[in-house]
């Protein structure tokens, strides 16, 4: 029997799944809280993890050892790193990279982190499928591709920086989480996908970009969501 932990940064974020779905209990760890229930017949646990690797990472953990999901969906927004990737546009993981871990020094690879084996945590590929396909159904005028989601403690509204990410990383979004969901669901061995809906060009528009585009870019992510729930039950 599947259980869903869905993870978004912010409110906005988890909002309408949290309104659309049955909740049956609701409890806190670690100032987080954890809605349990059902949404499109399927068994889901919904939270707010808050904005940044740590507290993503946090949440994640909580999911897999208090809730014992069996899956984890990562949804909400970031910046386009790719120029296929316009505002309002929805990426997939193929997998993900914290762009901001840096031991280079001891020959690690930029990105890597020490002693796990692997700098890319990959997504899972039916979810990944599955994503793809619920886009499709629920959001039909909205361009989706699958890519690489490059993460760190940073909002990126840069040239110079994006143009970093884009080079040493080959990154299709920045965000400031889904490494970490992905590096915890990796050491977990869950299942994970990340889905973000792009909210600003991760440049020196984004300071603009961002706060008109968010909300509306989070209810894609969020439609999508809901979809790939039918089939997960
Ligand atoms: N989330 C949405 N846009 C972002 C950006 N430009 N950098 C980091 N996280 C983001």
């Amino acid at each position: 029997m599947s259980k869903i932990g869905i993870i978004g940064a912010m409110e906005l974020e988890v909002d309408q799944l949290k309104s659309e779905m049955t909740i049956t209990n609701t409890t806190s760890r670690a100032s987080i809280d954890f809605f349990e229930g059902t949404l499109n017949g399927t068994e889901i646990v919904i939270a707010r993890s808050g904005i940044g690797k740590v507290n993503a990472a946090l949440c994640a953990q909580i999911m897999i050892d208090i809730y014992q999901v069996t899956h984890i969906i990562n949804t909400g927004v970031a910046g386009s790193l790719n120029a296929k990737l316009d505002i309002g546009d929805i990426l997939i993981s193929n997998d993900a990279i914290h762009h901001d871990m840096d031991v280079t020094i001891f020959g690690y690879q930029l990105g890597e982190v020490p002693q796990l084996g692997v700098r890319e945590f990959t997504a899972d590929e039916d979810l990944k499928v599955l994503a793809i396909d619920s886009c499709k159904q629920v959001n039909p005028d909205i361009h989706v591709m699958t890519g690489r989601v490059v993460s760190g403690d940073q909002f990126i509204s840069s040239k110079e920086v994006k143009e970093h990410l884009i080079n040493t990383f080959a990154g299709d979004c920045a965000e400031m989480e889904g490494a970490s969901i992905a590096h915890v669901a990796f050491l977990n061995h869950i299942p994970f996908v990340i889905i973000r809906a792009i909210s600003d060009k991760a440049d020196d528009s984004a300071e603009m970009d961002y706060p008109t585009f968010e909300r509306e870019a989070a209810k894609h992510s969020a439609r999508l969501v809901e979809r790939m729930l039918t089939k997960l039950s």
